[in-house]
């Protein structure tokens, strides 16, 4: 027998202030057409004013608490992946902790950028398989709304905000392919590569700051990167791509996506897709995308998924997940 990682609840959390397209228009030198061509957004969510990342991720996990018939005190750790936590320190995740009134076990943020959930998926599959924890609250949320230069036509029209939550349960299983649970995690990253995607503020320089992208070059590693590594991940499981039945992607692009998809002979009904809606909400993109695929009735206990990111650092890697 082996311990499985195992989903036993999933849920999100959208802020309610929508965003067209149309909007930038005013305020940029940009098309509705020229964003839907080149990137499949249509819309995006905005945190309203004094809404932070926190609170957003709070909201999903609450529903995933609900969804897996659980309580806060039955949870061991938080795991909230995050580029934009509300405060340099303490974590999102310790406030997220106090959110749920929840006084025992352990809670910390993972950075790394749009790769931060499928990060965050492999370090809750450490703990459980280790036995450190038995029930892991993995969270993704973000704020990117607050990391805008509203004078930058080429990356303030692409990013959202929103929280999507998965609850991680140990669970018996046989070791083989056909189990559910996490089968196989992949993980990557290059510091070389900072300059392509960064925000040019933070401790160093006592502000914020604001997001900067060379978004060709980042477009470019994407497509030869995403594919590699969740083939790499489902070698790891001993699976392939014709064993798949959602691929739940990053949803930064969807020219990115239908690469990858292709690359996987995939074909673009068995991908998950929220980015026409959502826009690239970075860490939150994938839980939303889970949340949203079961919602929609797309995602079924058994299903095959191959879950993969790329972000700033650069990182990016892939988690195989049978529902
Ligand atoms: O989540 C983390 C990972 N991030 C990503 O995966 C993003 C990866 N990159 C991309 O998704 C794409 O590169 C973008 C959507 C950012 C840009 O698409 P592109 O096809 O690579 O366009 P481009 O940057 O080469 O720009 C083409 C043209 C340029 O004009 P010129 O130089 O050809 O005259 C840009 O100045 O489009 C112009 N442009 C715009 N035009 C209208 C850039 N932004 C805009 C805009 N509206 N918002």
């Amino acid at each position: 027998m082996t311990t499985r990682s195992m989903v036993r609840g999933a849920g999100h959390y959208l802020p309610e202030r929508i965003v067209p397209n149309a909007e930038f228009e005013k305020i940029v030198d940009t098309s509705d057409e020229w964003i839907r061509s080149r990137s499949g957004i249509e819309r995006r969510h905005f945190a309203a004013e004094g809404q932070t990342t926190s609170d957003m991720a709070t909201r999903a996990a609450r529903a995933a608490l609900d969804d897996a018939g659980l309580g806060p005190d039955d949870i061991d750790a938080i795991i909230l992946a995050t580029s934009t936590a509300d405060m340099t320190f303490p974590s999102a995740a310790t406030m997220v902790q106090a959110n749920l009134g929840m006084t025992r076990g352990f809670a910390f943020d993972i950075q790394a950028v749009c790769a931060g959930f499928i990060y965050a998926l492999a370090n809750a599959n450490a703990l459980i398989v280790s036995g450190q924890a038995r029930r892991v609250l993995v969270i993704g949320a973000e704020t990117f709304s607050r990391l805008m230069d509203w004078t930058d036509r080429s990356t303030c029209v692409l990013f959202g905000d929103g929280a999507g939550a998965l609850i991680l349960e140990a669970g018996e299983a046989d070791g083989t392919p056909q189990d559910r649970g996490i089968l196989a995690t992949d993980l990557h990253s290059d510091g070389r590569f900072r300059d392509a995607l960064y925000v040019d503020g933070g401790v160093a320089t006592q502000n914020t700051g604001h997001l900067r992208m060379k978004g060709k070059e980042v477009f470019r590693h994407a497509v030869e990167k995403l594919a590699e590594t969740a083939h790499a991940a489902l070698d790891k499981a001993g699976l392939t791509s014709a064993d798949v039945d959602w691929m739940v992607p990053h949803q930064a692009n969807l020219r990115i996506i239908a690469a990858t998809a292709q690359r996987m002979d995939l074909p673009l009904e068995k991908v998950i897709l929220t980015v026409r809606d959502h826009g690239n909400t970075s860490a939150a993109s994938i839980p939303l995308a889970l949340s949203v695929g079961v919602e929609r009735g797309q995602i079924k206990p058994g299903h095959l998924l191959v879950t993969e990111a790329i972000g700033g650092g650069l990182t990016w890697g892939s988690v195989i997940l049978r529902w």
